[in-house]
């Protein structure tokens, strides 16, 4: 099998931590035969001082054609004057717009060696793994109207709308019982049906949806404000959480936080199957930005980036063994008190970027 990825390391720390992971795939390729594929283009920052736009029609075009992207980060001071059309971050945008990228994976994992340096107590996070998994193109961030309008009497009103219709609460709750099926088989549907239409919806669309075609997993529903509560309360009870644009920005981050640092979390948005082949187009892609703080130091964390390239693994080509095999990597070298900045703590060894490549790959 030829399995092809694109690569779009980006900007700042971008690079850096892609170097990473393209040495774990020369490994898989010429120790397993994995067969990948790579092309390479440019995104944000670097794009626009090549092509004066934030990523080229030719590299849109291969992103489009490949299995899965693999993107680092983009942005930095020496692009924040540039035109808002072709701002780094445009980038991304375009990318996630016109591969249809509506469900955006982001887990919360707590890798026992990072247990105490949570913010929550250790024996609340310990071995937390949970998924939450967000709709990104719809819901109230888009719908139409979208205003303010003043009101003649000193009074200005802004208006945001929330919209969903039933294929695109359908096709984000598929995603969430499919990979259920893959982890522990329990899915949270969070929406605020006690007080919004679009929450009454949802709940029925997940509801039908389940009955219909997944009957197997365990369903559960919780008011979005409720959930948040128990996500800090006792983490450990969810499996996979499936919620909206609104609600799903908020509970990842929160989500996020109960697992440390920001050089950790991985992420990937998944677009709908193709008709022909059931192949979804998807990004990979760490939760982090370009870190122009620590750019070009070699001090990057590379975890967040290998993180992401397992979930590729594991959700573009089924590499479901060798996921859990780079994980593992990623968890026993942590359990060795190797460091990069970012995570250290007393009576570990601080490395950096590529030294923390070189054991998670080692491992
Ligand atoms: P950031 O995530 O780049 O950095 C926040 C802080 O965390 C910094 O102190 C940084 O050094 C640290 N950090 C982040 N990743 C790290 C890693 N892998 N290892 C060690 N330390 C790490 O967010 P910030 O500073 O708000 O934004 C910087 C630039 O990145 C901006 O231009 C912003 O627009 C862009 N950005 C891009 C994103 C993307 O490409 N998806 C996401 C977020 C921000
Ligand atoms: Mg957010």
């Amino acid at each position: 099998t030829v399995r092809k990825l694109f690569l779009l390391p980006g900007d700042g720390i971008g690079p850096e931590a892609m170097n990473e992971v393209r040495k774990i795939i020369s490994y898989m390729n010429s120790a397993l035969s994995a067969g990948f594929e790579t092309d390479e283009g440019l995104v944000g920052g670097c794009a626009y001082d090549a092509h004066g736009a934030a990523i080229s029609e030719a590299d849109m075009g291969k992103a489009m054609a490949a299995d899965a992207v693999l993107f680092g980060a983009v942005g930095g001071p020496k692009w924040d004057g540039v035109d808002y059309d072709v701002r780094p971050e445009a980038g991304l945008l375009r990318l996630r717009k016109d591969l249809e990228l509506f469900a955006n994976l982001r887990p919360a994992i707590c890798y026992p060696a990072l247990a105490a340096s949570s913010s929550l107590k250790p024996e609340l996070v310990e071995g937390l793994d949970i998924l939450i998994i967000r709709e990104l193109t719809g819901g109230v961030y888009f719908g139409e109207p979208k205003t303010i309008t003043d009101l003649g009497n000193g009074q200005k009103r802004a208006i945001d709308t929330q919209v969903y219709d039933t294929y695109e609460i359908e096709r984000i709750s598929a995603v969430a019982f499919e990979l259920a099926r893959t982890r522990r088989n329990a899915v949270c549907s969070m929406e605020k049906r006690n007080v919004m239409k679009s929450g009454v919806l949802w709940n029925q669309v997940v509801t039908a949806l389940h009955k219909e075609k997944f009957s197997d997993v365990k369903l559960e529903h919780m008011l979005a404000d409720a959930g948040g509560m128990q996500l800090v309360r006792a983490p450990k009870q969810f499996d996979v959480i499936v919620t909206d644009n609104l609600f799903g920005d908020m509970l990842s981050d929160v989500a996020a936080m109960l697992t440390g640092s920001l050089g950790m979390l991985p992420s990937a948005s998944l677009g709908a199957p193709d008709g022909k082949t059931g192949k979804r187009k998807a990004l990979y892609e760490p939760v982090h930005g370009s870190a122009p703080d620590i750019a070009g130091k070699g001090i990057a964390n590379p975890i967040a980036m290998i993180a992401s390239f397992a979930m590729c693994l594991r959700y573009s080509f089924a590499m479901v063994a060798e996921a859990e095999a780079l994980e593992k990597a990623i968890a026993n070298v942590l359990d060795k008190g190797i460091r990069t900045g970012d995570i250290m703590s007393e009576g570990c060894s601080q490395v950096g970027t590529v030294e923390m490549g070189d054991a998670i790959l080692s491992e």
